[in-house]
């Protein structure tokens, strides 16, 4: 028995493949039918021999509660864009400085969401949403539903392999038509079906939209380039775009990207650009990445859609800051898959400086994600009727008198208590990147607000205590409810650089909630912190550190903290704590040359967690230039600067001696 369900197991993948991938399907959908029927049964009779990567498993329901939140084993980058060939050959010629005569491999960019999937000796383990690139979502009860991705790999390996889930056209329209019959509202694009699709916590619902998946990018990689990276992908049987080429130089670039801008729509899937990442990855690790994107690859965006609409007014929003912000209200239109009816206008100088009139009718443009810009009035449809705007003097929610902010381009509303602002800090506090509350989205927390359940954030903690009222409200029932509760009650056991962003403290966001967090690990030590020592601070600098200052005077602000921590919200650094090394703590480390020991990314890791900072060029900032075999000129300009080199020699001893 064990052999037969062996058997099967192996027909049907191989079944699967030939039909998904290679559209050469062997076995006539009856065959297939009842093969399965067949493997059903007898995994049932036989729950011992089922096997890891049996074709049932693909099908069968799975319903989760929640969506669990995961660490990425490595940090998921996105890529910077570009949006024309200058920029494409600026990137070549910055790498060309470094590397000269790189290769580069030329992909489509897809169009969907990034997914990391990980593999057990093998056999697929988990599947995970890029989130905010550090921590994502786990959606592997989805993931295993996508036809084309096989349950084991051919070698039995521990892998990371990152990749692109997409919908075709095909699936797409498919999926619309479906949704109209049913008088749903149909998905405005590919994408936003995709990602809808893997945000469900039922599993029929993606294995019926019929999702694909491209794998793209090894994070760990032993190979030497990025090319004999994707042969290695597919070796082990996962699917890969077959569309990639190595270009040699510019204008080998520039033709791959010509050629699909123009062929891009026979193609049976979205792209929305070109991905050109350099191939040996021992200059992809020396290039390194910013915070947010690897420096060794970009993304060229196709050329901006751009469409004609009419401007029917300007109306204008409060931010939580109380900056005054003008929107366009359009006539809707669509735009690059989805329809518009507002952009935002940024400020008033904008409005005067493209001389926009209400009433006018205006070029619209949207290039690939990028939010809708108004660029220009069309001025010879004009007819005399456009109105200049003039300028509001009240705040348009509370009606205070508006003052100018200190740039003197903004304007803003000085009343604390104005609504419109303490909506928005709420909107912010739960935000995904602050404190994360699932279930009080801007909708809601408008309501909440408004009906005065929510006044400011130490409410929302008290929310469980009316329960029964939210279960009455219209759109609420039981189980939302206990969902909201329990994610406004987990949100108190987030570490601290959550509650820092949320704070909302002007200037801190995430990234510098990060550092703060990191280096004073709870709040009463960085309240306690002068204002000349956050200054000291990297990436601080004296206007953060005055702002910073400033929050935590305020009484307003110290109540609202004393509130939280004794409702239970937790105030310390809960992440990596940093290690402290007088060699490295708060130094600034450039690395050059090939290192034997150690390979450069562990090393920058290591010096990381002891809260040094690594760099790619040597300047006169720099403490320590660690040099390997064969350095490049960055060792010459250490030389001249007299900046303290370290051989392997030392590096090693030191190492030895943590
Ligand atoms: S490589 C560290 N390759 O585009 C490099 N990304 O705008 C990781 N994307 O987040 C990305 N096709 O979701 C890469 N062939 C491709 C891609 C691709 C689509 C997506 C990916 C990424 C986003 C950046």
């Amino acid at each position: 028995m064990q052999e037969r369900i062996k058997e099967l197991v192996e027909i049907l993948n191989k079944a699967n493949i030939e039909y998904h991938m290679n559209d050469n399907p062997f076995l006539s959908d009856n065959e297939y039918d009842s093969l399965l029927d067949e493997l059903f049964k007898l995994e049932k009779q036989y729950p011992e021999y089922i096997l890891p990567d049996s074709p049932t498993h693909k099908i069968a329901t799975e319903v989760i509660s929640e969506f669990k939140k995961v660490t990425h084993p490595t940090p998921m980058f996105s890529l910077a864009d570009v949006f024309n060939e200058d920029e494409v050959k600026d990137f070549i010629k910055k790498i060309e400085k470094e590397f000269p005569n790189s290769e580069y491999v030329c992909e489509l960019k897809m169009d969907g969401l990034a997914v990391s999937l990980i593999y057990e000796k093998g056999i697929f383990k988990s599947a995970a949403t890029r989130g905010d690139g550090i921590i994502g979502e786990d959606i592997t009860h989805n993931v295993k539903t996508i036809k084309t991705l096989p349950l084991k790999l051919n070698k039995d390996v521990d892998l990371e392999v990152r990749g692109e889930i997409y919908m075709s056209k095909k699936s797409f329209e498919k999926v619309n038509d479906a949704r109209l019959k049913d008088g749903l509202k149909p998905f405005q694009n590919p994408r936003n079906a995709a990602a809808g699709s893997i945000r469900q916590l039922d599993s029929s619902i993606s294995r019926q939209r019929d999702l694909n998946i491209y794998l793209y990018h090894l994070p760990n990689s032993e190979l030497t380039t990025h090319y004999e990276n994707m042969q290695y992908i597919k070796q082990l049987g996962l699917p890969t775009n077959p569309n990639l080429t190595v270009a040699k130089n510019a204008n080998e670039v520039l033709d791959y990207i010509d050629y699909w801008t123009k062929k891009r729509n026979t193609l049976p899937y979205e792209i929305d650009g070109i991905v050109i990442k350099v191939n040996n990855l021992a200059h992809q690790a020396e290039l390194g990445s910013t915070v947010k994107y690897p420096k060794w690859a970009i993304a060229y965006k196709f050329p901006a859609v751009e469409v004609i609409t009419k401007l029917r007014n300007i109306t204008f929003t409060v931010g939580r800051t109380g900056q005054i912000t003008p929107n366009a209200v359009l006539d809707p239109i669509k735009l690059a898959g989805s329809t518009v009816k507002r952009a935002t206008l940024h400020n008033l100088d904008n409005i005067y400086h493209k001389d926009l009139r209400i009433g006018d009718y205006v070029y619209l443009r949207k290039a690939g994600d990028v939010i809708p810009e108004v660029v220009a009035p069309v001025i010879e449809r004009r007819n005399g009727t456009e109105k200049i705007l003039k300028m509001i003097e009240n705040c348009p929610i509370c009606h205070t008198k508006l003052i100018k902010s200190e740039s003197q381009i903004d304007f803003l509303c000085p009343n604390v208590n104005c609504p419109a602002r303490n909506i928005e800090s709420l909107i912010h506090f739960t935000s995904r990147d602050a404190m994360n509350i699932e279930g009080l989205g801007e909708k809601i927390l408008e309501d909440f607000y408004n009906i005065g359940i929510i006044k400011n954030i130490t409410d929302i903690y008290n929310l469980y205590s009316k329960k029964d009222e939210l279960i009455e409200l219209e759109g609420f029932g039981n189980k939302s409810v206990q969902n909201l509760l329990r994610s406004i009650e987990n949100s108190k056991h987030n570490s601290l650089e959550r509650l820092l962003n949320a704070l909302g403290i002007p200037g801190i966001g995430i990234k510098n909630a990060r550092i703060l967090a990191k280096r004073y690990e709870n709040i009463d030590s960085l309240m306690n912190a002068s204002v000349e020592e956050l200054n000291k601070i990297d990436d601080i600098g004296p206007i953060l550190a005055n702002n910073i200052s400033n929050f935590f005077d305020n009484p307003t602000n110290r109540i609202i903290i004393h509130t939280l921590k004794e409702i239970g919200v937790n105030m310390t650094y809960l992440g990596q704590k940093s290690l402290h090394n007088e060699y490295f703590s708060h130094k600034k480390f450039v690395i050059t040359g090939t290192l034997s020991f150690i390979k450069r990314d562990q090393l920058k890791e290591l010096l990381e967690k002891y809260d040094a900072k690594t760099s790619n060029s040597v300047s006169k900032n720099t403490d320590v230039v660690i040099v390997g075999a064969d350095p490049g000129s960055k060792y010459e300009k250490a030389l001249e600067l007299n900046i303290e080199i370290w051989d392997e020699q030392k590096l090693k001893e030191i190492l030895d001696s943590l």
